[in-house]
């Protein structure tokens, strides 16, 4: 049966900046035959305070046999990222408009903060960091909550062209030291501490751990610059700029709970953000940075284990970010944008911060969780403040959908224009749920597919143009030129199925890994030569569209977050009792995916519920706990070949009880399969 095709709103398409598919295809076409042109047009938009020559503006290897890898835009031109997303908006009369809508936690603190205030705000915090020593190229390691001063403090070092690096504040302790001394940041930033839903985190003492593990290695953290966050002694950013009621965010107890916590203290080293401010300037000249001057490392797990630094730069960052989020999203002006993404992931980075604020759009900055104080957080939210793109993942759909429907029917959509879906193929049905109960059959999905290295979506329909399929991130935005390639590297053409790879850069891709342009080399060019290989797999249909299937490499994707199974083997196998581990990953209702372990005991340990218990504490502290295994299983032995490489391919078998397991001639040992289902849990 031919899928169900879901045109776009007649009325949105009526105003929307792409409307039909000729326009998309002749913007596209454009877009690939004349790059220069295209963004040369793109990027009028913004401040250059040099400009790039026609024939540098665009160039590239992709090709191993030709040298270096490389992709420059724009190279000649220099700007600065804070002038354009800031000042310029000031200049152009957005001064007094919202850039973003803050709430928090708990439903009584919320706060907003408007584009002349963020640029003060700004400003003043690049003054901070300049007067601890930090200058153009030093690395910031940011470990924050979703608070106003986590967008401030990435402003503030573009202001001055230091390179951030913000770490997801979910990790732990040890993954945090790790990101800290892989970039050898300078400076690191946190707040005292934050609730997330019911539960707390204690950030500061997370990040002591951290400094003291970095310290071991000889890398030390100059300073340490400390929001205090659960005990607002002033005001928080915003607040006082327009005389709106606004609430502080607590007056030392977040819902009647007290937050004393012991804070330890480094004099020479930690300060409190809110002291250093005080006297902090308002103004501070932006320091002009080069096209290709690096903007910002996002770790992103690699399928060895060791996390990759993706490095992003300036300008093709900057015109790429403000591309797609304007067409993807159709921003109008008066639109109010939501998307529930953490900065800490590259989803946060490209569309919370830099592709609203370089359209000058107001944004709902979200502190909480969907199920905080009730299931109907979102929708509530969606209500108050009139939202009219709504961006998030589908593993937080598919957890929404099973409260039943009356919760949503409480609440007032009609603002909702276009939603979006990132971070893992959604399923059809999560999708029609998103499409007839959210967007009550009036709103176009955005199904973008991308990654943290591509810096921006690169396929994904437009809500005014492409007509929908429920599951297909349907066809690739301007600039990007993919292929499915078969295991030998030959091009698939018309209906088929493989590596989905691209031929040619666009101007947000990576540029290389921090540190190691060689690992960026053999991780993303290795594989198929003269392409940037995604590590994931897709399908084109006979209408052309793309439908990816997952990862098919090593990695596996929990709830939209990116794991290798190395990296989970790596830590199971450092508990005293473990000989081996092997990590698969197992179909979940929720989550997408989920982590299954074997684990071979040592000689004379018991595999009993404790080690089961410990094990999964472990992930939890050394990873975070969003890497929770769901089950832990014993395996006396481990299914595999002659030459000892484990077959995963059979333990995914086993995770879902499917006997159908292939061939298993070429095991070392093939009693081991039998002996494993026999120890599954519930088996
Ligand atoms: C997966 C998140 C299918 C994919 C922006 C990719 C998706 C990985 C989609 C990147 C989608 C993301 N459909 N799969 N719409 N979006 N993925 O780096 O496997 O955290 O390679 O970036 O998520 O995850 P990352």
């Amino acid at each position: 049966m031919a899928d169900r095709i879901y045109y776009p709103n007649a009325e949105l398409a009526r105003t929307a900046y792409c409307n039909s598919v000729e326009q998309y295809k002749q913007m596209h076409e454009k877009s690939i035959k004349h790059p220069e042109e295209f963004w040369g047009e793109i990027a009028k938009q913004f401040y250059w305070e040099t400009t790039s020559s026609n024939d540098k503006f665009f160039s590239y290897n992709f090709n191993r046999n030709d040298g270096d890898i490389f992709i420059k835009w724009m190279e000649g031109a220099s700007t600065n990222i804070s002038f354009n997303l800031l000042d310029k908006n000031v200049k152009c009369g957005n001064g007094d408009k919202i850039a973003f809508y803050w709430e928090g936690n708990d439903i009584e603190d919320y706060s907003r903060l408007t584009y002349r205030k963020l640029l003060e705000e700004t400003c003043k915090f690049a003054n901070v960091l300049k007067s601890k020593g930090v200058q153009k190229g030093d690395r910031v390691a940011i470990y924050m909550p979703m608070i106003l001063e986590l967008p401030i403090a990435m402003l503030a070092c573009t202001r001055i062209g230091a390179v951030h690096s913000v770490i997801f504040a979910g990790y732990s302790s040890d993954s945090l030291a790790e990101r800290v001394l892989d970039s050898k940041a300078k400076v690191l930033l946190t707040a005292d501490g934050v609730w997330r839903g019911p539960k707390f985190l204690n950030l500061k003492s997370i990040c002591d751990q951290a400094m003291a593990k970095v310290k071991s290695h000889d890398h030390k953290v100059e300073s340490c610059i400390v929001v205090s966050h659960l005990r607002r002694v002033t005001s928080p950013p915003g607040s006082t700029s327009d005389g709106e009621k606004t609430k502080n965010i607590n007056n030392g107890t977040t819902n009647g709970r007290s937050n004393e916590m012991n804070l330890s203290w480094d004099d020479d080293r930690d300060c409190w953000w809110h002291e250093e401010m005080e006297d902090a300037e308002a103004s501070c000249y932006p320091v002009w940075v080069a096209a290709e001057d690096p903007l910002f490392i996002l770790y992103t797990s690699g399928s060895t284990g060791k996390p990759k630094g993706v490095l992003h730069t300036t300008a093709g960052y900057l015109i790429y970010a403000a591309t797609t989020f304007k067409y993807v999203f159709d921003y109008k002006p008066n639109d109010i944008y939501w998307c529930t993404a953490d900065i800490g992931w590259i989803t946060g980075h490209t569309y919370v911060v830099y592709g609203p604020l370089a359209n000058a759009a107001t944004s709902v900055l979200f502190e909480g969780t969907p199920f905080y104080p009730q299931n109907d957080r979102y929708w509530s939210v969606i209500e108050k403040y009139k939202v009219s793109q709504f961006y998030t993942a589908p593993t937080a759909i598919r957890s929404l959908m099973k409260f039943g429907d009356d919760l949503i029917k409480k609440y007032n959509l009609r603002s909702l224009k276009v939603l979006g879906s990132v971070g893992e193929p959604i399923n059809s049905e999560a999708w029609l749920w998103f499409y007839n109960l959210i967007g009550q059959g009036k709103c176009s999905i955005a199904d973008t597919f991308w990654q943290t290295e591509t810096g921006g979506h690169v396929i994904t329909p437009l809500p005014g143009a492409t007509p929908m399929k429920p599951g297909s991130a349907t066809f690739p935005f301007f600039g990007v030129l993919p292929e499915l390639l078969d295991e030998d590297g030959k091009i698939i053409e018309g209906e088929g199925e493989g590596y989905l790879v691209f031929r040619q850069p666009w101007p947000g891709m990576m540029r290389s890994l921090y540190g190691n342009h060689e690992r960026f080399e053999t991780a993303y060019f290795d594989k198929f030569n003269g392409f940037y290989c995604t590590g994931d797999g897709a399908r084109r249909d006979a209408d052309g569209y793309f439908w990816v299937t997952g990862r098919i490499d090593d990695m596996l994707n929990v709830s939209g977050h990116l794991m290798s199974t190395a990296e989970v083997e790596s830590v199971l196998a450092e508990h005293t009792a473990v000989a081996e581990a092997a990590v698969v990953s197992k179909p979940h209702p929720i989550k997408g995916q989920c982590l299954y372990c074997f684990i071979t005991t040592n000689e004379g340990k018991n595999f009993d519920k404790q080690l089961q218990d410990e094990l999964k504490k472990k992930i939890r502290e050394r990873i975070g706990p969003f890497a929770q295994p769901d089950v832990v299983q014993h395996a006396p032995g481990l299914p595999k070949t002659r030459s000892g490489k484990i077959m995963r391919r059979i333990l995914r078998k086993i995770a879902i009880g499917d006997r159908n397991v292939g061939d298993t001639s070429t095991l070392a040992d093939e009693s081991v399969v039998d002996l494993l289902f026999q120890l599954r849990p519930n088996a």
